[in-house]
């Protein structure tokens, strides 16, 4: 069985940054984060709440699909950067745009976390107890950057979109995977609690861990990077494989945007053009979990995506996980 991505929405706050507003605050050049990453500019929350972005995609997203709010079974969270620890983001969501009764849960999967939720959905919808999923993914980074690391903080935007996905009778297949080994690779640490009666020190296990600051995300980018190049063609490779398809089949790329050069090194170990490859890094950096689908409503509105497209979304992050999905549009 496959899924329908009935509508898609987006939402991303007003305030700008550009690579020369970030020279004047650390360290660094436009022409070093152009050509480093191939970002120019990222939104930045101006005051919303995750919630609220993702509320705002999700309205956008349900008025695409052309159904009522009481059409949605299940609200599905993706975020690293919830406004709470609980409830979850889905649920705020879900109030916000006035859900009286759905299966309402998000779920952390980092910047693979769009992948994770069309795997579940599909899942969801093929067994029969959910007909329309909203996956809203919504993430305001910015709230765990370190506006004096130059080497994260100017990689990271804010942003929200949301798709609407019902039963739909096209190819699908997802493959969903992590590699925990590697889950000190990129990790934002909260603070360990005290209380009255604690006589005794965190220990994380790890001594990069226990000497991290907490709130701020810390990064080995270059040990990351190696990972994403290696597993976003393997994810591809393998979700083709499931689908009984060969790569050349595939239509479209929409990759996580986390470096240029993460997605041309990875087209390149695919052997297919970059023009089948979708990127609009350059506009927003790395907004975590809603890249991928913000990329997927921009496509719509744009008229880029026809009947019968084979697409195929893939991503990596924390964790570390990774995974590819194909469906026909
Ligand atoms: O969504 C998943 C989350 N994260 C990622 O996907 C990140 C994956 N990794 C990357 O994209 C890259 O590794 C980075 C963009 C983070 C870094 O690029 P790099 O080419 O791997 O640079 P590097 O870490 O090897 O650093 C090279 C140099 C260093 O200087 P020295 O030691 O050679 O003197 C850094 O200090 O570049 C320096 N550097 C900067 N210079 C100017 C690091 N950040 C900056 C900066 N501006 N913003």
């Amino acid at each position: 069985m496959g899924l329908t991505i009935k509508g898609t929405g987006m939402y991303v706050p007003d305030v700008i940054a550009d690579n020369d507003d970030f020279a004047k605050i650390v360290d660094t050049s436009d022409e070093w984060i152009t050509t480093r990453t191939g970002i120019k500019t990222r939104h930045i929350t101006n005051g919303e709440l995750a919630f609220q972005m993702g509320a705002e995609a999700a309205r956008m997203a349900i008025k695409d699909a052309g159904i009522e709010v009481e059409d949605v079974d299940m609200v599905l969270g993706t975020t690293v950067t919830a406004d709470c620890l609980t409830p979850s983001m889905a649920c705020l969501v879900a109030k916000e745009i006035g859900i009286e009764d759905a299966v309402c849960m998000d779920l952390n999967a980092a910047c693979a976390g769009y992948v994770f939720a069309l795997d579940i959905a599909q899942k969801y919808l093929e067994c029969g107890d959910c007909k329309t999923v909203l996956i809203v993914s919504s993430e305001i980074v910015t709230r765990m950057v370190d506006y004096t690391d130059r080497s994260t903080c100017v990689l990271f935007g804010d942003g929200a979109a949301a798709t609407v996905v019902t039963k739909g009778d096209g190819l699908y297949s997802s493959v969903i995977k992590s590699s925990p080994q590697g889950a000190d690779k990129i990790f934002t640490k909260l603070p360990v609690p005290e209380n009255p009666f604690k006589t005794g020190t965190a220990d994380w296990g790890d001594e990069r861990m226990n000497d991290a600051p907490t709130g701020f995300m810390q990064m080995q980018g270059n040990d990351v990077y190696k990972f994403a190049t290696t597993a976003m063609p393997q994810a591809v490779e393998a979700a083709a494989e499931k689908a009984g398809i060969s790569l050349e089949e595939i239509d479209l790329i929409i990759p996580h945007q986390a470096n240029i050069r993460i997605v041309q090194t990875a087209m390149k170990r695919l052997k297919m053009p970059k023009e089948k490859c979708y990127v609009n890094i350059q506009d927003y950096g790395n907004i975590s979990s809603a890249c991928i689908p913000l990329g997927l409503c921009q496509l719509k509105e744009q008229g880029q995506l026809k009947k019968g497209d084979k697409i195929c979304v893939v991503g990596f992050g924390a964790g570390l996980t990774y995974g590819a999905a194909i469906f026909e549009w």
